[in-house]
């Protein structure tokens, strides 16, 4: 018996059929890395059928069809941006912000201008912002003086578009400290009522760009003292999974820190890594070679140097 699901959008209904699940599946699979197994069926048609709907497409053939012709390539980067999960949050997996807080910045200010008094992040896939601009409220605050870039990518133009505008429900700022939130965001007022917006100082530190964790190769230059990368490679194979890392990692500083999802095991010996936080790593495990040197930073000093909340408290939308 053939299975099917079907999509149903205000009394339009459309079915996807075996075949067409799996011409689906194999093309977000080679373009992405994403995994559709037969438990995303549903998921699929019902992130699509709107889509066909909308072009008047009648079946899920005529839509594959449609994003795998020749001027098909927008339709299918919307296709995608309509598959990808982009569920996030400021400050998710807190202990690993508070690791980050308590554990590295202090020894890294400390070392201040041995380490030059710079530091890159790469938010590897960064949804619609929260984690890039989580990351740069905490180094801003933690390492003042610093030159600081957050680098911010994602598979997704939709997600970057809604990250480029620095814009996010007031709602949001729940998930905040407040100490960041009076130092670094903007409560919307008039048109802008019931939004946030990241205030300019932490606005330029964060550059943003598309990227495929899938591709071949990653076009960035240099290297991250911090890669996060954090909810993806779950949606990827162990084969995916590995492919990742180890391209990652090409873009790791030696003294770097790879940040992964706390779902996200990783068999660290295997990359030359070892755990050295909460589902963090760095490099000189059994596996590396010549990487030797890497110390545990010392556990929480004073945290002097961070901003006085309130110092910045601006209103902006009028
Ligand atoms: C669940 S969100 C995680 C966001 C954030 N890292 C966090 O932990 O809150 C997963 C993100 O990965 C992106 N993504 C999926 N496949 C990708 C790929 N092949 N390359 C880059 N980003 C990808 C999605 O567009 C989505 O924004």
């Amino acid at each position: 018996m053939r299975a099917s699901a079907s999509g149903a959008v205000e009394g339009w209904q459309c079915r996807i059929d075996d075949h067409e699940f799996h011409l689906f599946r194999t093309l977000v699979e080679r373009e992405t890395g994403i995994q559709l197994p037969e438990s995303k069926r549903s998921l699929l048609v019902g992130r699509l059928a709107r889509r066909l709907r909308d072009l008047g497409l009648d079946s899920f053939g005529a839509s594959f069809r449609h994003v795998t012709s020749e001027g098909g390539a927008d339709e299918r980067v919307r296709m995608i941006d309509r598959i990808a999960t982009n569920e996030t949050q400021f400050f998710r997996e807190a202990r690993q912000f508070e690791f980050l807080e308590n554990d590295v910045l202090p020894d890294w200010a400390a070392r201040a201008q041995e380490r030059g008094r710079r530091v890159r992040a790469w938010s590897a896939a960064c949804s619609t912002g929260e984690e890039p601009y989580s990351i740069a409220m905490t180094l801003c605050a933690r390492l003042p003086g610093w030159q600081i870039q957050v680098m911010a990518t994602d598979l997704s133009t939709r997600v970057l578009d809604e990250a480029r505008s620095a814009v996010w429900p007031i709602e949001q700022s729940r998930e905040i400290p407040e100490r960041y939130l009076k130092a670094f965001m903007l409560r919307g007022v008039a048109e802008n009522q019931g939004y946030m917006k990241a205030g300019p100082e932490l606005r330029a530190l964060v550059r943003l760009g598309q990227l495929n964790l899938h591709a071949d190769r990653y076009a960035l230059d240099g290297t991250f003292d911090l890669i996060f990368c954090r909810n993806v490679l779950i949606y990827f194979n162990a084969e995916g999974r590995a492919a990742v890392v180890k391209k990652l990692l090409q873009h790791l500083a030696p003294d770097g820190m790879l940040f992964l999802g706390h779902a996200e095991t990783l068999d660290a010996a295997r990359f030359g890594l070892r755990s050295v936080g909460p589902a963090v790593h760095a490099r000189g495990g059994r596996a590396a070679s010549g990487s030797g040197g890497w110390a545990l930073p010392p556990r929480p000093r004073s945290q002097g140097g961070a901003r006085a909340p309130g110092q910045i408290k601006r209103k902006e939308g009028s």
